[in-house]
């Protein structure tokens, strides 16, 4: 595993879990089971979370595009998602992980909705660790929610228009109290945002490898660490 540079802080990953088709199309399986292998990945990154110091990670798991699927992935991918609600709660709780989900959550089966509700508030005490799961997300829609948000407040006289700073309007976004992201990961080739997280990703440093998610294993994770450490950030400074 590689050590925590104390200088280059990584308090934020984000991940763009991309390609689990492709490399269930390869190793002849569906797209679902493609996805179930994926769901396996979320599990390890997010249990190597602390050993590397990473105290948020933030995982694309359903983009406000992925309604275009076919109903059977769509069903497929919630099926999934309901199963991490059910089975992963009790390691969050052990490890004292919160569960946060950015995006537009009334669109999704009811069911989902109260799963991850449960969640959420049983770990919502948790103060050190929050995995983000992205689900219905676009940036786009995220910074539109937060301005809609923040005029009303203007609006109604409770909020003045002086006081609307970038840390202000950073916690009306999905991501609340998450610090912005240090670094961000996209797997199977593509070198592209999509819609993810685009006013939190403003100084990250990105990380492209062509390794398709499935096989985005916990060595591929010390590879694209040990990258970020490499890196020399100059946060808009000549230094
Ligand atoms: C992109 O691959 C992946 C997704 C749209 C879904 C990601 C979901 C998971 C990893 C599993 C469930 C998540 C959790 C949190 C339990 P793709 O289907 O676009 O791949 P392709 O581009 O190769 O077709």
């Amino acid at each position: 595993m590689v050590t925590q540079h104390l200088d280059k802080p990584l308090h934020h990953l984000a991940i763009i879990m991309d390609g689990n088709g492709r490399w269930a199309t390869q190793q002849h399986l569906s797209r679902i089971q493609g996805h179930a292998e994926g769901a396996k990945r979320v599990y390890e990154i997010t249990e190597a979370m602390k050993g590397y110091g990473i105290k948020n990670l933030s995982l694309f798991a359903f983009s406000t595009e992925n309604w275009k699927r076919s109903p059977s992935e769509i069903k497929g991918l919630f099926t999934l998602l309901n199963q991490f609600a059910k089975q992963y709660a009790k390691t969050l709780i052990e490890n004292k992980v919160r569960l946060l989900i950015s995006g537009e959550l009334t669109s999704l089966p009811k069911n989902t909705q109260t799963l991850l509700a449960k969640v959420i508030s049983d770990t919502a005490m948790f103060k050190d660790y929050t995995l983000n799961i992205c689900i219905n997300y676009g940036g786009q829609d995220d910074i539109l929610h937060a301005t809609k948000t923040i005029a009303t407040q203007v609006k109604n006289g409770t909020l003045a228009l002086e006081d609307i700073t970038s840390s202000l309007f950073a916690s009306h976004l999905y991501t609340q109290d998450m610090p912005p992201v240090d670094l961000l990961i996209r797997t199977s080739g593509e070198q592209r945002l999509s819609n993810f997280l685009l006013y939190q990703l403003a100084y990250a440093e990105l990380y492209f490898t062509d390794v398709y998610w499935p096989a985005f294993t916990k060595d591929q994770l010390d590879i694209a660490i040990q990258s970020f450490y490499s890196r020399h950030r100059r946060f808009g400074s000549i230094q």
